[in-house]
């Protein structure tokens, strides 16, 4: 039986006691199978509160952080760490976002040190991977994607594989309408897993759950979690909408 992962991320939106009115509210929408695992990522702030309000919600919804920093503690203004992530409940964090690449300076260096410190508190780390416009036009994403998750996952042991989400999100198809067409999602879904079959073994590739991710709505998708290749979905916009995020994960369940 296929097993989905539905991420929302709540980037820089939603106050504490908006992200619990939210979350109170998909609670009262969505009720979600053994075979979906929603995954909620709101901003720092909002953690706690959310947390508050999954509490008893174990195995159906669980908690993500946006970003974290790699060292363990220390003088190291403005950042968290893994520990900090992990006493507070969150199971997943996302690491390498676009946003994150492109608007803050984020390297493959800097994201595989998180990826480690992830791993180091048996955090799962949900790694964002994945070209912009220009580099898909000159034929590059292949190439841009490889150096994503070799880099990013450099010296991540098998074992460690277990641990790790990867979500393609084409920087093109982010927050603006332009999704990706299900074919080249799953394109690249499969390029991801042959690399990965190299580095790794045809068993990590197998079992590596893949989303997609960029412009994801109630409308659309079906059309990824159709294909094989698709183990899930990284929503950003639509998951603020109590509404459209529980249709999402009824589209989910009635996939299964
Ligand atoms: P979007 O964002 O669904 O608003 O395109 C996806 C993401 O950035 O994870």
């Amino acid at each position: 039986m296929r097993h989905f992962l539905i991420a929302g991320n709540w980037k820089m939106n939603k106050t504490a006691s908006e992200g619990v009115s939210l979350v109170e509210s998909l609670l009262a929408l969505a009720s979600p199978s053994s075979s979906v695992e929603v995954v909620l990522a709101p901003p720092f702030t909002a953690i706690p509160a959310v947390a508050h309000v999954l509490s008893g919600q174990a195995g159906r919804f669980a908690l993500a952080a946006q970003n974290v920093f790699w060292e363990e503690r220390g003088a190291f203004t403005g950042e968290i760490s893994p520990a900090m992530l992990a006493d507070l409940g969150c199971r997943y964090v996302i690491v390498g976002h676009s946003e994150r690449r492109h608007l803050l300076g984020e390297t493959d260096d800097m994201v595989n040190k998180k990826v480690h410190a992830l791993l180091r508190h048996g955090l799962r780390p949900i790694l964002c991977v994945g070209e912009t416009k220009a580099e898909r036009q000159q034929g590059r994403t292949h190439a841009v994607v490889a150096r994503h998750v070799t880099q990013g996952l450099d010296r991540v042991s098998a074992e460690q594989m277990k641990l790790v989400t990867l979500a393609y999100e084409p920087v093109w198809a982010i927050g603006t309408g332009d999704a990706a067409t299900p074919d080249q999602a799953a394109e690249v879904h499969r390029h991801i897993r042959a690399l990965v079959a190299s580095h790794w073994s045809t068993s990590i590739s197998t079992e590596l759950r893949i989303l997609y991710g960029g412009s994801v709505t109630a409308g659309n998708v079906a059309q990824y979690l159709a294909s094989p290749e698709v183990n899930g979905a990284l929503v950003g916009g639509a998951c603020l909408d109590a509404d459209g995020f529980a249709k999402i994960i009824r589209i989910a369940d009635s996939i299964i």
